[in-house]
């Protein structure tokens, strides 16, 4: 990490143009990347703060599908909501740009021929997934199969959401077409594969060694365990339709990779900046003195800090980040935030239903940001945090200070005459905050600095509290003067402080404090190092409200919201299933199923989601993973009479051979059910036929 930094390239995780955003993403990445980057900004200091829609990738395809639209008008459709989303949060990019862009083509069109020409590919033919049916290899999303890793049933043919592995779709286990939901068979086709394995040392010195101490615990630790597992060739094509196509003579039908893409969306977006600016984009990409960060989210995690480095690496002339504060994911009411089952809060609906609120949810979500691990939004701790904390704490203090000075001084910054202990004393702790509270943004602890931010409006109020002005005017008038002076300058202190945070809030206090460039101008620096940031003399605007109340009426109507979401997705997960492709009665006898009794059951070491079972089958005791933990503890299915699909083929589940299979079925709010064997008497080993 270079001491001396010149400047900051702050980019935050392109979102996929398949949906508008929702708390989730503005907790995870967007609120904290702004709140760095506006600190920064007010510190003077060179700033290119940079995202933009991702709107290649299999999920943009999936979703015209859906739609029945074309993939354009999805991503047309989108970047538009997430854009004005965005700018309706105050989230302050440079640029805000989107990777079907003419410039994103060619940066990466470019970057790709640059690595394909300095032989840094390897160029393959292997057996990928094909879907006969739909006539199309099924890469990424197009796939869905068993992790080999954790086990999860949903894995993704690029990445497992429950674990976070990234790994090929032909790793996966019972792998199924996300199209045609057919069995896919293997076809030959050329790809260009990045050979991971050749950088392997270097990623070793430079995460494990150089960032040991300075990256958050969550993303070290993801990377050990994939340096640990030992890297492989990634392929950075595919055979799809829509995506930038791979720019060299024999590739006719096929685009680049989303994820080789997507990064490369950072450069193309500080490039166009920098065009629009009259600037050189080169040294924000190319200078080590630059400091480069990536906001992500956790499941980013393994491309930001293994492959688009690497990438960045076998380029040759980039720097590489500094810092990858990924976070951990939000939930929502306990549950996982989901767009399929629209359980979110949609930032484009929260403004309509609480308009010009933008910095009440921005401080919630940073309140509870998931900075160490998963946390959850409820409607109730954001209504409790609004009334508690931001009308009670901040917006009282400054309702108390602005009428006061009305009441008895017509506005004006009354002179103040000795000071006492106490009032020294709370200027001195006034001066401290600039430097804790900067200290904590520079560690990525945005909890942290908001809190501290907050204890400048607690020691506005105890001041108020134990000096008493509205009772000492009545019998010392220099006393009230002085008092009044000194939180006007806590209250000056705080416009300048909660901008990279509340940014409306700070906009609206400046213009109620100054009605003149006095607080406007002022920096982070000043409010430590200038003896007064409000004058004696000068004159202050009229009160406003900064924060009002919040009605239980309005929290029960986004209570109802989510429970109508809930309701809506049971009645669709009630719809059946169509049935399957008819099958032989030979077919059918294949299948050995048998009643069986569970002995044991205990967790799985590091896997959420599997228990490790010892069935009596009648014919055996074996042991069988089963991926219910999150339904069941072990103690309650100790005993339970189940059905064993005896003859599956044994397979590895985290190191364990798992011998067959324990039918389950769902309910329509998603609770796993065993498949009950019958009536009571039936003996371990009947067959089920
Ligand atoms: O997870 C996502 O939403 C991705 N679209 C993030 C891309 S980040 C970057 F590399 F562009
Ligand atoms: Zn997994």
């Amino acid at each position: 990490m270079s001491l001396d930094i010149k400047r900051y390239t702050i980019t935050a995780a392109l979102p996929y143009t398949n949906g508008p955003v929702h708390i989730g993403h503005l907790a995870g990445v967007y609120v904290p990347a702004d709140i760095y980057a506006r600190f920064q900004r007010i510190q003077g200091k060179d700033v290119a703060f940079v995202c933009g829609s991702d709107e290649h990738g299999v999920p943009i395809t999936i979703k015209a599908k859906k739609e029945g639209i074309t993939p354009q008008e999805v991503v047309d459709k989108y970047h538009a909501i997430i854009k004005k989303s965005f700018e309706d949060f105050g989230i302050s990019f440079d640029n805000y740009s989107r990777t079907s862009a003419k410039i994103h083509h060619e940066t990466a069109s470019h970057f790709f021929k640059k690595l394909y020409e300095d032989g840094k590919f390897s160029e393959e033919v292997t057996e990928q997934l094909y879907d006969a049916e739909a006539g199309q290899f099924l890469a990424d999303r197009f796939i869905i199969g068993t992790c080999p890793k954790c086990g999860f049933e949903e894995s993704y043919g690029d990445q497992c959401e429950n674990c976070g592995t990234s790994h090929n779709a032909t790793d996966l286990i019972n792998p199924k077409s996300a199209i045609t939901g057919a069995v896919p068979t293997l076809k030959e086709t050329k790809h260009w594969f990045l050979p991971l394995d050749q950088y392997e040392d270097w990623l070793k010195e430079w995460i494990l060694e150089d960032h040991k101490k300075d990256w958050k615990t969550n993303v070290y630790g993801q990377c050990k365990s994939w340096i640990d597992d030992g890297l492989r060739p990634r392929a950075v094509t595919r055979d799809l339709d829509w995506g930038i196509p791979v720019p060299i003579d024999g590739a006719d039908g096929k685009v680049l990779y989303v994820w080789f893409d997507a990064p490369i969306g950072y450069i193309s977006a500080t490039k166009e900046w920098a065009t629009r600016e009259g600037k050189d984009w080169e040294p924000y990409w190319k200078d080590e003195g630059s400091k480069l960060l990536h906001f992500i989210g956790k499941d980013n995690i393994v491309f930001h800090c293994i492959i688009f480095p690497s990438m960045l690496k076998a380029e040759g002339s980039y720097i590489v980040p500094d810092n990858v504060p990924a976070n951990e994911f939000l939930n929502l009411e306990g549950n996982k935030i989901s767009t399929s089952k629209n359980w979110a809060v949609w930032l484009h609906e929260y403004l309509e239903e609480f308009p010009n609120q933008q910095d009440v949810l921005r401080y919630v979500l940073t309140a509870n940001a998931p900075e160490t691990k998963d946390n959850d939004f409820t409607w109730s701790d954001f209504q409790a945090r609004n009334n508690n904390e931001l009308v009670a704490v901040f917006g009282n203090f400054i309702n108390r200070v602005v009428v006061l000075t009305n009441k008895y001084y017509d506005g004006l910054v009354p002179a103040p005459s000795v000071f006492s202990e106490i009032d020294t004393q709370t200027l001195d702790e006034l001066k401290a905050y600039p430097a804790v509270i900067a200290s904590s943004i520079e560690r990525y602890r945005f909890r942290e600095a908001q809190m501290e931010l907050m204890n400048v409006a607690r020691l506005g109020n105890k001041y108020l509290a134990d000096e008493e002005p509205w009772k000492t005017i009545k019998t010392d008038e220099e006393r009230t003067k002085t008092v009044l002076y000194v939180a006007l300058q806590i209250a000056s202190a705080l416009a300048v402080l909660s901008e990279p945070f509340l940014p409306f809030t700070s906009k609206k206090l400046k213009s109620m404090l100054c009605h003149a460039e006095l607080v406007e101008a002022s920096t982070w620096n000043d409010v430590s190092s200038k003896s007064e940031l409000l004058p004696t003399g000068h004159t202050i605007g009229e009160g406003e409200l900064l924060f009002s109340k919040i009605e239980d009426e309005q929290i029960q109507t986004q209570l109802e919201k989510l429970q109508a979401s809930k309701k809506e997705n049971q009645a669709m997960n009630a719809t059946v299933t169509p049935q399957k492709e008819t099958i032989q009665f030979d077919d059918f006898t294949k299948l050995d199923m048998r009643v069986g009794t569970i002995l044991e059951a205990e967790k799985m070491p590091k896997a959420k989601k599997l228990l490790v079972l010892k069935v009596d089958t009648g014919i055996d005791v074996r042991t069988i993973v089963s991926g219910i933990a999150e339904s069941f503890t072990p103690e309650e299915i100790i005993g339970k009479k189940v059905t064993v699909l005896v003859n599956l083929a044994p397979r590895a589940l985290r190191g364990v051979d798992s011998e067959g299979m324990i039918l389950m079925t769902e309910t329509p709010d998603g609770k796993l059910v065993f498949v009950n064997p019958g009536e009571e008497g039936v003996q371990n080993g009947a067959t089920i036929n």
